[in-house]
């Protein structure tokens, strides 16, 4: 009994008195921005800096619709921005130094323009020693808030601006679920789609569970209605987000394939993904639902993690190489021609040569079509941060020789396209070659190819004439 009542609160909504609250003060910061705008005869604008994940990404889609809401133009340029919101990220220390050096350059913005508003949020000040950190050593930014409070941000930005407090708002509806915020979208043909918050697995290197706060779900009846807009607006590729989407739903009466069985019967030219599945429970049910369903991209991503039992063990995963290889085998049965791709952390505490070594089998054993490999950054407050640490040497060492057996087996896996033809979502001109257009094929992977910009957001048939390990190239087929 007492876990049902738990359950249910762990899916609830955020109240309605307390959405219309947030909503009152939007309508009052709009009011006051109306009011500037006509004073000094330009719009204002807000600008929104995002590092991390596709989850703060997704965040940031809603942080900038609230603003957007509030009479602010969005802005890609900080020099010109009226409110500056900067959401960070924990994952590793690298995101944190980056998110804080370039917090401190906006200090000469403030300087210049002394109305302006700069909001901190996200994973990285959601831990108590960075707000800390900031409320000391950034006193020019004017108010902080966690990564479950973001239907707060208007009341902190209203409230400081009027009377001029700096605010610093901890989370506290860690439970609910926030629906109903305008979302202004960075894409007219790519979508992503919160499905899911938080995460209860505490894997051991890992500080995500610690600054998102305990899972908890969306209904299926507004993740629905959601995706039926996007479909509607002529989206073309919907990625469902959660830090673990198998786990989407617990304690209500459908489960994570039950959703995708449902959203890939809506009409629409459109392809769903999802991200990120634990292999502990990537379920059957799911890859079966995945097999049954041409909507449903063809392409998983099962992080690994680690090829040594012993890691994941040490690494709270809860699977073991035998579980993980027959989660692949029967994807394959199932999808023989599916894109698989994987995480990977080097240098965990206590990782021997072996170990890796192990890792390094895996590799070759499932012949990923691409991975993200990441060397270990120690996090604090979690239980790998108090283990003994790895030489920084040895972890660069066996980063590189993870990469360069992966190159080998990225480039195997992508010469079997050339001379194929794929069909290919194109993104644009391509942001480091600016000749070429890129896209993504089903399976995710980067294709380049001569056209034309209004080529953006359309399916294309591309023949593939060349491949490298990272990307294809080739030639757009009338
Ligand atoms: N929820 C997802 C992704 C979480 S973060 C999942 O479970 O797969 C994305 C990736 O960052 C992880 O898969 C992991 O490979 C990596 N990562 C997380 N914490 C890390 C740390 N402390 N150091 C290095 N890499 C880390
Ligand atoms: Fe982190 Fe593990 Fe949760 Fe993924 S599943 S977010 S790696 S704790
Ligand atoms: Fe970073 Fe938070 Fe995502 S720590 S990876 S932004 S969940």
């Amino acid at each position: 009994m007492s876990e049902n009542i738990s359950e249910k609160r762990i899916n609830s909504l955020v109240p309605p008195h307390e959405m219309e609250k947030a909503f009152g003060f939007i309508r009052k910061m709009r009011a006051l921005n109306e009011k500037r705008a006509l004073e000094t005869g330009t719009d204002l604008k807000a600008h929104v800096l995002t590092f991390g994940c596709q989850q703060n990404e997704a965040d940031s889609e809603k942080l900038a619709g609230m603003a957007r809401s509030m009479g602010y133009e969005i802005t890609s340029e900080p020099e010109r921005a009226d409110l500056i919101l900067v959401n960070t990220c924990a994952v590793r220390e690298h995101a944190e130094q980056k998110a804080l050096s370039i917090i401190g350059q906006f200090k000469h913005l403030k300087n210049k323009k002394s109305t302006l508003m700069i909001g901190v949020c996200g994973c990285m000040v959601t831990q108590k020693h960075r707000s800390e950190e900031i409320r000391r050593s950034y006193p020019y930014v004017d108010f902080i808030f966690g990564t479950s409070s973001l239907h707060r941000m208007p009341q902190l930005l209203y409230e400081k601006t009027v009377k001029g407090k700096r605010l610093f708002a901890p989370d506290e509806d860690e439970y609910l679920v926030a629906e109903g915020l305008n979302i202004e979208r960075a894409s007219d043909y790519r979508a992503w789609v919160s499905i899911m918050y938080g995460c209860n697995n505490f894997c051991s290197y890992c500080i995500v569970p610690y600054v998102r706060g305990r899972e908890r779900s969306r209904r299926m009846e507004d993740i629905v209605t959601e995706v039926e807009e996007l479909a509607e607006k002529g989206y073309k590729d919907i990625t469902l987000l959660g830090q673990n989407v198998n786990s989407y739903a617990k304690g209500m009466e459908y489960d994570f394939a039950d959703l995708l069985d449902r959203l890939a019967k809506i009409e629409g030219d459109f392809k769903l993904r999802f991200m990120t599945s634990h292999p502990k429970d990537a379920s059957r049910k799911l890859i079966d639902t995945m097999a049954k369903h041409d909507k449903i991209a063809k392409h998983f991503h099962l992080p690994l993690q680690s090829g040594s039992d012993a890691m994941l063990k040490a690494m709270n995963r809860h699977y073991d190489k035998a579980q993980y290889l027959d989660t692949v085998r029967y994807i394959r049965e199932k999808m023989p021609d599916i894109a698989i791709t994987t995480d990977i952390i080097v240098g965990f505490p206590g990782e021997t040569e072996q170990d890796f070594k192990d890792t390094l089998d895996m590799l070759r054993e499932v012949r990923y079509d691409m991975i993200f490999s990441f060397i270990y950054s120690p996090r604090k407050g979690t239980p790998a941060s108090e283990m003994e640490q790895i030489d920084e040497k040895v972890k660069g060492e066996r980063f590189s020789r993870l990469l360069e057996v992966q190159n080998q087996i990225s480039l195997e896996k992508n010469l079997p396209f050339v001379g194929k033809t794929v069909s290919v979502l194109c993104d644009g001109v391509s942001k480091n070659n600016d000749a070429l257009l890129s896209g993504r094929t089903e399976g995710n992977k980067i294709v380049f190819f001569e056209g034309d910009a209004t080529d953006e957001g359309k399916y294309l048939n591309i023949k593939i004439d060349r491949a490298e390990a990272f990307a294809l190239y080739g030639e757009k087929i009338k």
